[in-house]
């Protein structure tokens, strides 16, 4: 059915088909029918906005480890009191059960997912529709890459390379322990691996903030000539008071410049680049107007002690853990039934009114469209 319907558009150009198109492949592409079956009823349960569910998540993702090879400054592991740990033995099983009936199934949390035995178990033995990753690139050499696609049983879908520069100085201010010259031979070598295949596709994750806004461009570039897919831009989540001025909130102007620029290579390039908004610190009240929120119907976070979180931006809804409960129990309790209430509610958590991720600038068509729908009509 779907390649049927696949066909019948690619009869076709226009916009408004290749975007369906694309649409459709996000939603389905290497589903089963049973995850295509969950995938179709879970957008039919959650337009209704149901508090209880029969569908499962769509997308699953599993915090394989909270250990780490790097100290970066940005990450919350820096700042907070953290132990590294493997996600525990007992939850192989349960997750694996629960990719069943998941499109995608994304190997990362808080911690660096290729230096972890759980992520190479997950590869093996994941039955999720695909799989994604994000890693900081470092461990990612021409010999783990061979172990991972010899190892995945399923399609990988993308692979994100978390890099915040586009100069060995910058990056390394950034990423303590990093090597941005092996990070790059790393990026180049997985490029020509990749090169006469459809799948998986390479991004790059830029964190961006006052000391690397300038490079973004420069970085959009040298991407662009490595045969990068896209490059997905996130605004810095301060969790150090003594890193406040790393905000672009406090340097619109700045931010403007580097969007516009950058922007402007990645036409030139041909490349996809999703932007964040333009941070402003006078914009910052609580925005009751932004669009729904899909999370609580359509995705899960497990991290690596079992708990299961609604959200991987805030660990304030706090489900259950699946030591204790199957993730059916926890999957309708009485904290999600809460949160699928009011979330996208006239009175929405407070959490949920400072979310970016609802108000994020994104011309996606696939898995991100669903932030592309939270948009405000009148961000354009
Ligand atoms: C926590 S990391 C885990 C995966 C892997 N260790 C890595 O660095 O790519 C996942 C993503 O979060 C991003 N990240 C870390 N700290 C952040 C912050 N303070 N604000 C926004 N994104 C952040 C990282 O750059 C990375 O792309
Ligand atoms: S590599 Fe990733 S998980 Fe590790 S410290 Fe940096 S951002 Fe955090």
């Amino acid at each position: 059915m779907h390649q049927m319907l696949l066909v019948l558009l690619s009869l076709n150009n226009m916009k408004f088909f290749t975007d369906f198109k694309e649409k459709l492949n996000g939603a389905f592409a290497f589903s089963n029918p049973r995850q295509s079956a969950n995938t179709a009823l879970n957008i039919l349960e959650r337009r209704r906005q149901q508090r209880r569910l029969r569908s499962r998540p769509v997308v699953v993702q599993v915090e394989v480890t909270s250990r780490c090879n790097l100290n970066c400054f940005i990450c919350s592991r820096s700042s907070t009191p953290f132990i590294g740990k493997n996600l525990n033995k007992e939850l192989i099983e349960p997750v694996v059960d629960l990719s069943k009936y998941s499109r995608e199934l994304v190997l990362f949390g808080y911690g660096e997912p290729l230096i972890a035995k759980p992520f190479y178990q997950l590869l093996a033995k994941a039955k999720s529709g695909r799989i994604s990753f994000v890693t900081n690139g470092l461990a990612l050499n021409p010999r783990i890459t061979q172990k991972i696609l010899a190892t995945s049983r399923r399609p990988i879908y993308s692979i994100s390379f978390s890099i915040d520069g586009a100069s060995p100085d910058t990056y390394n201010s950034i990423r303590e322990k990093s090597d941005f010259e092996r990070v790059w031979t790393n990026l180049t070598e997985l490029s020509k691996q990749l090169k006469n295949r459809s799948y998986p596709k390479l991004w790059i994750d830029f964190v961006i903030m006052k000391r690397n806004a300038a490079e973004l461009p420069q970085l959009v570039r040298k991407a662009a000539g490595l045969g990068v897919d896209r490059i997905n831009v996130f605004n810095i989540v301060v969790w150090d008071r003594a890193h406040t001025d790393e905000s672009l909130i406090w340097y619109p102007d700045l931010a403007a410049k580097s969007f516009a620029s950058a922007r402007a290579e990645a036409q030139e390039a041909n490349i996809r680049l999703d932007l964040p908004v333009i941070p402003d610190k006078n914009k910052s009240q609580p925005n009751t107007q932004a669009k729904f929120c899909h999370d609580p119907w359509s995705y899960t976070y497990i991290r690596q002690d079992g708990t299961v979180q609604a959200c991987c931006f805030t660990d304030k809804f706090y489900m259950g853990n699946l030591k204790e409960q199957s993730f059916e129990a926890i999957w309708n309790n009485k904290a999600y039934q809460t949160l699928r209430t009011s979330v996208n509610s006239s009175n929405p958590p407070v959490v949920c009114r400072h979310c970016e991720q609802r108000w994020r600038e994104v011309n996606s068509n696939d898995d991100n469209s669903i932030y592309l729908k939270l948009r405000p009509k009148n961000l354009v």
